[in-house]
């Protein structure tokens, strides 16, 4: 089937951005992105482009323009799925946070309602293609509840994952290392699969377009991010022993990464790695080793996750002792809470953790991130309910301004990589600071040895802590 008309449930970090470029590149489809939530929809409507509910370096231009053209943003869910005769599915999958699988399993409600809706609307044939992160086999749930409708009308399922990060969003999309697309091997699942290599082999090398069956594509996904997100436990991992023995993380990164079995990327220590991926989907591997009785595969690929838990405790900690044992009352500045630079996404970053630590020793935490509003931070603090929400904004607040976050403050923290934290004028900043003024550097971003020769002591991740002689002013 030659696609001309196309709608895409959720309008979020995957749907909206994926969809933008599609419309881009194939302005013959028409391209509906619907959703739910009013809100982020009249935000993806808004003239002024800097104000879309998601912010990746050139997603403006691209919806500017695309929208109007042969992209749309509506909340006319029904209308949009009628019209269309391929539907993704880009709906949020996020860990179960009640009953069966409670911590562990990813929370297929909004996906099967989506099954449900497209189920009742649809009059005609429908390519249905999973575009959100789901656990291997939930095609067969969608399957089923596809197939009893009664109404005549045939359904084709298909798994393809996302590999975009955010971010990097619209490079990602527009120059994918792969694109993965799984579906049935009979000739309809065949047909179905080549409308969706059809659309891709637009812009995208058909070498780079993977076919597979629907189990692989889904599984796929679930392991890149384990793989991934091992890497960086690994490589966080050896970086408490760099800071024991001398050993610098950022050189052995270097020395290993140049071995092209390893490869140099994704080897970046860091406080630890965050976002709404890498944590849901190996819970979710783990849940579904341990459902099938695999307990050495759920242990091992757990490893990943407790590795990462203990990287952002650990970070908070060896502030506090480091603070002669105490911050209770110290203000500490946080520069950064976004999970990683370049996005306003704060899901899982390893900020909220360290901050709840940290309020937990009642220290008087700053805030400051570019991109980051204060009520998305209140609302990161609140939502782990650590405590009242009125204690959460008595021991935090956040401030737009980066010097003024620092000033009188006890130690800086760099949680986010944001490149204009390197720009700054530590020499002001160290000036403005209660002495001796201390940095934690939860990214490496900074040039340690140039803020020790302004006279900062500074500990990065993975390297011994080099004293320097400044005294207590
Ligand atoms: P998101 O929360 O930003 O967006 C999901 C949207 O779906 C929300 O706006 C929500 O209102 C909407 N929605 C939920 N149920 C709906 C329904 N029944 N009808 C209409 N709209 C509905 O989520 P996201 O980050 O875009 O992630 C979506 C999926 O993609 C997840 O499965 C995620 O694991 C996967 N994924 C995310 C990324 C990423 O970087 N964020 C990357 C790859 C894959
Ligand atoms: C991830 C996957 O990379 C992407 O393919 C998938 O589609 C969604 O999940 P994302 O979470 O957006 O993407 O960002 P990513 O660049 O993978 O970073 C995840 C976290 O790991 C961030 O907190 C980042 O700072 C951290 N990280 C990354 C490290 O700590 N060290 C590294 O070397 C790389």
């Amino acid at each position: 089937m030659k696609i001309t008309s196309i709608c895409c449930i959720g309008a979020g970090y995957v749907g909206g951005p994926t969809m933008a470029v599609i419309a881009k590149q194939c302005p013959h489809i028409k391209v509906t992105v619907v959703d739910l939530n009013e809100v982020r929809i009249a935000a993806w409507n808004d003239p002024d482009v800097d104000k879309l509910p998601v912010y990746e370096p050139g997603l403006g231009e691209i919806v500017k323009e695309a929208r109007g053209r042969n992209l749309f943003f509506s909340t006319d869910v029904d209308g949009a799925i009628e019209e269309a005769q391929m539907i993704f599915i880009s709906v949020n999958t996020p860990t179960k946070t009640y009953g069966l699988g409670k911590g562990m399993g990813a929370d297929l409600k909004w996906i099967e309602l989506c099954a449900r809706q497209i189920a009742r609307v649809s009059t005609s044939n429908k390519i249905v293609v999973e575009k959100s992160t789901l656990p291997v086999r939930t095609a067969e749930a969608i399957k089923d509840i596809l197939q009893y409708t009664g109404s005549g009308v045939q359904f084709q399922v298909l798994s393809n994952p996302e590999f975009l990060a955010e971010g990097t969003a619209v490079d990602d999309l527009l120059m994918p290392d792969r694109v993965l697309i799984g579906g049935d091997p009979s000739p309809e699942g065949g047909d179905a699969i080549q409308s969706l290599v059809d659309i891709y082999a637009t812009w995208i090398p058909t070498d780079r377009i993977l076919t597979t069956n629907v189990w692989s594509s889904e599984l796929s996904k679930l392991v890149a991010n384990a793989f991934l997100a091992q890497r960086i436990s690994s490589i966080n991992a050896i970086s408490e022993l760099c800071e024991k023995t001398e050993a610098d993380v950022n050189e052995v990164s270097r020395a290993i990464g140049a071995d092209s079995r390893i490869g140099p990327k994704f080897l970046k220590a860091s406080v630890g790695f965050g976002g709404s991926c890498f944590q849901k989907d190996i819970l979710n591997l783990v849940y579904i080793s341990r459902s099938f009785g695999l307990t050495e595969v759920a242990d091992y690929w757990e490893q990943v996750i407790i590795m990462n838990d203990h990287q952002k405790r650990r970070f908070a900690l060896n502030i506090v002792r480091n603070l002669y044992n105490t911050v209770s009352g110290k203000k500490i500045a946080f520069l950064g809470w976004a999970f990683k630079k370049d996005t306003n996404d704060t899901r899982e970053s390893a900020a909220i953790y360290v901050a709840d630590y940290l309020l937990n020793e009642q220290a008087d935490v700053k805030v400051f991130d570019p991109k980051v509003s204060e009520k998305q931070i209140y609302a990161d603090l609140d939502y782990l309910g650590s405590r009242d929400p009125d204690q959460n904004r008595l021991g935090l607040s956040v401030i737009n301004d980066p010097y003024e976050v620092c000033k009188n403050a006890h130690a800086i923290a760099v949680l986010t990589e944001w490149d204009e934290f390197k720009d700054y004028d530590w020499q002001r900043i160290y000036d403005s600071m209660l002495k001796p003024a201390k940095i934690f550097d939860g990214r490496n971003l900074l040039n340690a040895q140039r803020l020790r020769d302004i006279g900062f002591i500074v500990q990065s991740i993975g390297s011994a802590n080099v004293k320097s002689h400044t005294v207590i002013a």
